[in-house]
């Protein structure tokens, strides 16, 4: 049995304070959710150690939405992996096409982030997906399947069972328009094969989430298809009340 998540992507959003209570809202409501649902919010940096507070007694887990490449030194600006590791993050989003596309965020870059992620104890949530000219040309598979050989190949046995991915289409994140339930379980289960060809039935123990525009009004049909194993939300994660609804979306 796979591991069901909603993990909510809170990006450059809420102010300290703000996050708390969103926070404190996930965790209010998470009763009325079936316990078989992992939830995992991953705010900004700033907002960790008071999340990881508010977050304290219920089961609901911490991520971050990003981690250096290197363990620490001269690199101002910067957050090592093991500093929000000993905030209490779980979690770190690595590879968001905002970070590949703002930031020149590489395959070479990525596969030092998820170094520094394992080497920490931090299970990464690596993210892959298309843009719209390449869904277009019919290059999706291909666009996925290099993000996917370039660094989830690289990864020992051992590190890929600790392992979440995030097929998110850029075309479909922040936009409103959201994969077809059939969209997102073609290539999903394409993924699980390509992951399959390098790390065999493992791959049947791998989350792949869905994200991009995901909500409670189509979350249920998209959790329902055999090889999406929940969602990375956006902008639905910023209301608690919506992020909830999204996990009530697994009926299965
Ligand atoms: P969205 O973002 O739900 O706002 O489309 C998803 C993501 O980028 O993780």
């Amino acid at each position: 049995m796979r591991k069901k998540i909603v993990a909510g992507n809170w990006k450059m959003n809420t102010l300290p304070a703000e996050g708390v209570e969103l926070a404190k809202g996930v965790v209010a409501g998470r009763g009325e959710v079936c316990s078989c649902v992992n939830f995992i919010v991953c705010p900004p940096f700033t907002h960790l150690s008071m999340v990881a507070e508010a977050l304290k007694g219920s089961d609901i887990e911490l991520g971050a939405q990003n981690c250096a490449a290197e363990a620490k030194g001269a690199y101002t600006g910067e957050v090592a992996a093991s500093m929000i590791a000993a905030l209490g993050c779980k979690y770190v989003i690595l590879g968001h096409s905002e970070r590949r596309q703002y930031y020149g965020e590489t395959s070479a870059t990525l596969n030092k982030k998820m170094e520094q992620a394992y080497a920490n104890g931090l299970t990464p949530i690596y993210c892959v997906g298309e843009n719209l000219e390449e869904r277009e040309a019919g290059k999706h598979f291909d666009v996925v399947k290099a993000q996917i050989e370039e660094v989830v190949y690289n990864l020992t046995e051992e590190q890929f069972k600790n392992l979440v991915i995030a097929y998110e289409p850029v075309w479909a994140i922040g936009t409103g328009k959201t994969a077809t339930a059939d969209q997102a379980q073609e290539i999903h289960a394409y993924i699980r094969k390509v992951l399959a060809e390098k790390f065999g039935a493992a791959a049947a123990e791998c989350p792949i989430l869905y994200g991009g525009s995901c909500k409670p009004a189509n979350a249920a049909e998209i959790f329902a298809k055999e090889d999406v194993d929940g969602g990375l939300i956006g902008g639905a994660a910023l209301k608690a009340a919506d992020f909830l609804a999204i996990g009530k979306g697994f009926q299965k």
